[in-house]
């Protein structure tokens, strides 16, 4: 069997579960195939595949086909200019995310001696990107789930970045620190139960339910406690940048400018809805 053969046998595998079937036999068998680019499989159609490549490439077809996501298959995914590890139980970075860093690099200048906490790290895409955005920049880094501690560490270490930033598990309702921070960075879960429900199959089996859910009411639960408690851990001019869900711009809004923040900037969705939100110091609540 060469790699025509194999391609056009697998996509049909994939008829009923995967909106994206082409692509992913690609990438997987690219994959299989140690090539870097999945279009050099066109260049090479003729070539053929040894039984072990074979069989591995309709194996990862066979997971793809219990609904696993390709990044959960091959164990990896691109973030930034990254290739970040994902094969722990945390959930997998987004494109929205790499929005949200963009909206930061675009206020806060390069050369700054930044020093940023990043909440709810996950797999430590926001950390590594940020790392690499400001390059004198440290920070702190922490999340609930003891995976996502060692899958943020990991990705840190690959990058040679785990020394500009500290990795710790931890409980945000019961955080506390005396540091002061010029950008406090999260992308929090932010649905409430009732859209858990309506996710796909894929996302449901494969990615942390507690990396999603925030809460049954509204999905602002986590927004709530970090502006309000970590809001004196930020200097004066400082940031909040959140990744935020459907419709919960004006609660937050209304949520920043109480405990003495403007958002200065923004991203909307295709769909019009706000997705990311950089929002800044201008009172100190503290000293009043
Ligand atoms: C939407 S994910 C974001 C992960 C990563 N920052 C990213 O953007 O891909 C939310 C993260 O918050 C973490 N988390 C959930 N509840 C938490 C809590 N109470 N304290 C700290 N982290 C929590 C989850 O484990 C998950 O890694």
């Amino acid at each position: 069997m060469n790699i025509y053969q194999a391609l056009n046998s697998s996509y049909t595998l994939l008829n009923n579960n995967s909106n994206t079937k082409r692509l992913d036999c690609e990438i997987l068998l690219a994959e299989c195939l140690r090539i870097k680019n999945r279009l050099d499989l066109f260049l090479n159609l003729n070539q053929v595949l040894t039984q072990d490549e074979i069989s591995t490439f309709f194996n990862l077809i066979k997971e793809r086909q219990k609904y696993k996501p390709i990044s959960k298959i091959i164990k990896k995914k691109e973030f930034w200019n990254f290739e970040v590890d994902v094969s722990k139980k945390v959930l997998i970075p987004r494109p929205e995310t790499e929005v949200l860093l963009d909206l930061v690099s675009r206020v806060l200048k390069k050369n700054l001696n930044i020093r940023f906490l990043d909440v709810g790290c996950g797999s430590g895409c926001i950390s590594l990107a940020l790392l690499n955005i400001f390059s004198n920049s440290s920070g702190e880094a922490f999340d609930l789930s003891r995976d996502a501690v060692l899958s943020a560490k990991l990705n840190l270490k690959k990058y040679n970045k785990l020394n500009r930033v500290k990795v710790f598990q931890k409980d945000l309702f019961q955080f506390k620190t005396d540091k002061k921070y010029d950008l406090i960075i999260s992308n929090p879960p932010y649905l409430k139960l009732s859209d858990y429900i309506n996710l796909s199959r894929s996302i449901k089996i494969y990615e942390p339910k507690n990396a999603l859910v925030s809460d049954r009411k509204d999905g602002i639960l986590f927004y709530n406690y970090i502006i309000s408690s970590l809001k004196n851990n930020l200097k004066m001019n400082g940031f909040f940048a959140f990744e935020i869900g459907d419709n919960q711009f004006l609660k937050i809004k209304k949520l920043l400018s109480q405990n003495g923040f403007i958002v200065i900037s923004k991203f909307k969705l295709i769909n019009g809805k706000i997705r990311c939100i950089l929002a800044k110091k201008i009172k100190n609540y503290a000293l009043q």
